[in-house]
């Protein structure tokens, strides 16, 4: 048997579903591959399986209980979510989806869940109306927008004797995805550098100059090169989303932490500047709150330094290839063509930030990637696909040369 996986710590979640009796098969499948396998049982997946047949293939301890004085003593919850290179739930419930999705920690998986920093793989496992449900879509959606990876289920004839898409994916298939994931993709070995994210530049202690940036468009440009292989470094303003998985995140506030950050990161083979960084902040931060007593503050600014200029500028350690982003209200096209010459990066991806695409925000954008060749431009698509694209044509570049 290759040892395809020699050396890969799995840390395997066994929820209540009567799947739970594959990842008998499943731990026997691991072990044989050369992982190193540790177990959690919930309460529920041990109404299914036993922790000591559990305990017997996995060769470790079984870990039950989110309060177990003796556990929390030896290993603690924060280590065990991280001293693993991959956490796979295997069956996942509706119910530890739903956890999931919703950030609950109520018990040591959910816990352990919440608390990982490593990528997570789940085989849901149910009901077919249940997986069906909005409920559950709406939960996997957002699980798979912050990089959670998804096997099955598959079609079959369900425990309750009924037939549809529900079953768990067998003990092979897990195997098969969880060895895709180690694969190396084909930026395996370069290091990528991503801005993401609004800027804040500082008023007082209580104001800041900001702009409507998400971050969604940045941090799926992350997750996609990240999923490629590349070592990927996020700098990111402040937003709303997750951290995503298998990511190094560094989190700023204003352009100049963030060129500070960026700086820190380097060497990069591949930069790319989607960040909405603030052109101007205040000369002065106030370090008391600007009282308002009659007349008007005024409000001198200042130019922030440019990441993308300083990025692209020539020297020993500017990244192989620079990639900036255009957003532009107007002659979209004609003004990034301008943007990329003013700025020395290498591409430029031109979207339309006007009011009527909805592009700040929203989960869809048009974009023209531009390049020495050319414009070429990509319908509209979700932000995880045009992430995926340019992660793509990225990898193409580095396979070419
Ligand atoms: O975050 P979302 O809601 O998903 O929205 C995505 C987005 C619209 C923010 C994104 O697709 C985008 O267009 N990002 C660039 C926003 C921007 O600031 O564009 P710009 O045309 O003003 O700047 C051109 C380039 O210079 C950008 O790569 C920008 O990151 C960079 N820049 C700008 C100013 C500055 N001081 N430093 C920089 O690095």
């Amino acid at each position: 048997m290759a040892a395809m996986l020699q050396g890969r710590r799995i840390l395997l979640v066994i929820a209540g579903g009567i799947a739970a009796y594959k990842c008998l098969d499943l731990l026997r499948r691991l072990r044989e591959r050369g992982a190193t396998t540790r177990c959690i049982l919930t309460k529920g997946g041990a109404q299914f399986v036993t922790p000591l047949s559990v305990a017997t293939l996995s060769r470790d301890k079984v870990y039950q209980d989110l309060f177990s004085l003796t556990d929390e003593s030896e290993i603690g919850h924060i280590r065990l979510a991280r001293e693993c290179d991959l956490v796979v739930v295997a069956p996942a419930t509706a119910d530890l989806l739903a956890k999931m999705a919703h950030g609950l920690a109520d018990d040591l998986a959910s816990t352990v869940l919440l608390a990982t920093d490593r990528p997570i793989l789940v085989a849901p496992a149910m009901n077919f109306v249940m997986w069906e449900s909005n409920a559950t879509q709406e939960n996997l959606t957002a699980l798979r927008q912050r990089g959670v990876h998804v096997v099955g289920p598959d079609a079959g004839e369900l425990a309750e004797g009924e037939s549809g898409v529900g079953r768990m994916s067998e003990p092979l298939a897990i195997v098969g995805a969880i060895e895709s994931l180690f694969a190396s993709g084909p930026l395996k070995g370069k290091r990528a550098l991503v801005t993401s994210g609004p800027t804040y530049e500082p008023v007082d202690p209580v104001r800041f100059i900001g702009n409507r940036s998400s971050g969604k468009q940045g941090h799926a440009i992350a997750t996609a090169l990240a999923l490629l292989g590349a070592d990927t470094t996020l700098v990111t303003g402040p937003t709303r989303l997750a951290d995503p998985r298998g990511v190094t995140v560094t989190h700023i506030e204003s352009a100049d932490e963030m060129l500070a950050a960026c700086r820190a990161a380097l060497p990069v083979d591949i930069a790319v500047c989607a960040a909405a960084v603030a052109d101007w902040k205040p000369r002065d931060r106030r370090n008391q709150k600007i009282k308002k007593n009659g007349s008007l503050p005024a409000l001198e600014l200042v130019e922030n330094p440019d990441i993308l200029a300083t990025l692209s500028a020539k020297g020993s350690s500017r990244p192989s290839l620079v990639i900036g982003f255009a957003a532009e209200t107007e002659n979209v096209v004609s003004n990034a063509t301008a943007k990329r010459h003013k700025k020395g990066c290498d591409w430029i991806v031109a979207n339309d930030v006007s009011a009527a695409a909805g592009t700040f925000g929203g989960d869809a954008n048009t974009v023209h990637l531009i390049d020495e060749g050319g414009t070429e431009t990509w319908p509209r698509l979700p932000k995880d696909d045009v992430a995926r694209r340019l992660a793509q044509r990225i990898a193409d570049r580095f396979t070419r040369s």
